[in-house]
């Protein structure tokens, strides 16, 4: 009989097949229920494009804010189609009003651009391809939205800690769906020391939306402890820190979001924890296909 452990390693190898497959499941979703209400101007947002019709190997550590990452929990060595080819791949009628890919590479630019002149079925001028900052854009988007009829599906697939929350709470009382990948166990948790130091503590700040002490209060809540020296004050960092991230960056899009799904948790070949995907939407049939699709997609059911 083959060993179950086998199972979990070959899902493992293939995170980011699992995670666009569930995400473009969804879009599908999305528009066929979208298409029901032709009055709506639809919007896909690719906040990190990447290069589009995409082969890949690993990402990059500049994408982590050059923070240490042991290279071989990020190594996907199969090639795969990135999440812009498969959007804007899918035939009519799963297309959108309007397509935004975003991204600060000059050559994924090169490479957006190549992908959107093979594309017949759209017209070009709603194919937008800007080489900008995620963060600025989403604020544009953000104000675009307040527009009556306006609606968007957005993706934010970062491999590092760029998003600032500040840009993510601007959607608040938008139409909109959202799709986050969390850096959970790559970037976040590492910044978080085991005995109270926080390293890059701007970004943690920026990323969560909170101040130093509330980080401190959430991941190094104080502790006395009983030692032969008498009663000491400790700052350990707590256990299962991986899960509080995740809770934490949910209870955030909560405030913005009157739905947020449960993660679908994406693990490296060590079947370790690396990146958390979560869905946030006002709409609740929304979280009942995210949840849905994250839950069959989940290692448990794979
Ligand atoms: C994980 S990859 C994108 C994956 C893509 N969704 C796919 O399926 O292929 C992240 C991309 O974001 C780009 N990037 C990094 N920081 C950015 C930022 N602040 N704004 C926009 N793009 C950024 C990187 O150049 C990289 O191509």
């Amino acid at each position: 009989m083959k060993p179950k452990q086998s199972t979990v390693q070959d899902w493992g190898g293939k995170w980011t097949e699992v995670k666009l497959n569930s995400f473009i499941e969804y879009v599908r979703a999305y528009l066929t229920i979208l298409n029901k209400y032709p009055h709506y101007k639809s919007i896909y947002f690719d906040g990190f494009a990447g290069l589009g019709e995409k082969i890949t190997t690993k990402a990059k550590k500049t994408d982590l804010f050059n923070f240490e990452v042991n290279d071989s929990e990020l190594t996907e060595l199969h090639v795969y189609q990135g999440s812009a080819a498969r959007v804007l791949k899918l035939e009519p009628p799963y297309q959108f009003d309007y397509y935004y890919f975003i991204e600060t590479n000059e050559k994924s630019v090169d490479s957006l651009n190549l992908l959107r002149q093979s594309i017949d079925h759209i017209p070009r001028s709603q194919i937008i391809i800007r080489k900008e900052d995620c963060n600025s854009q989403l604020e544009q988007l953000a104000l675009a939205l307040k527009k009556p009829n306006f609606t968007a599906l957005i993706l934010l697939d970062p491999f590092g800690m760029q998003i600032n929350w500040s840009s993510i709470s601007n959607l608040r009382g938008t139409h909109s769906d959202i799709w986050i990948l969390i850096p959970s166990g790559v970037a976040i948790n590492r910044l978080l020391g085991t005995s109270g130091e926080l390293m890059a503590l701007d970004r943690l700040t920026a990323f969560f939306g909170l101040s130093e002490s509330e980080i401190r209060g959430i991941f190094y809540p104080p502790k006395e402890e009983e030692t032969l020296f008498g009663t000491q004050k400790t700052n350990k960092k707590i256990d299962k820190p991986i899960d509080k991230i995740v809770e934490i960056y949910q209870r955030q899009l909560k405030t913005v979001w009157k739905n947020v799904s449960n993660p679908l948790i994406l693990k490296n070949s060590k079947n370790n924890p690396i990146f958390h995907l979560i869905f946030a939407s006002n709409n609740s049939t929304g979280l009942k296909i995210a949840n849905y699709i994250i839950d069959k997609n989940s290692p448990k059911n794979i």
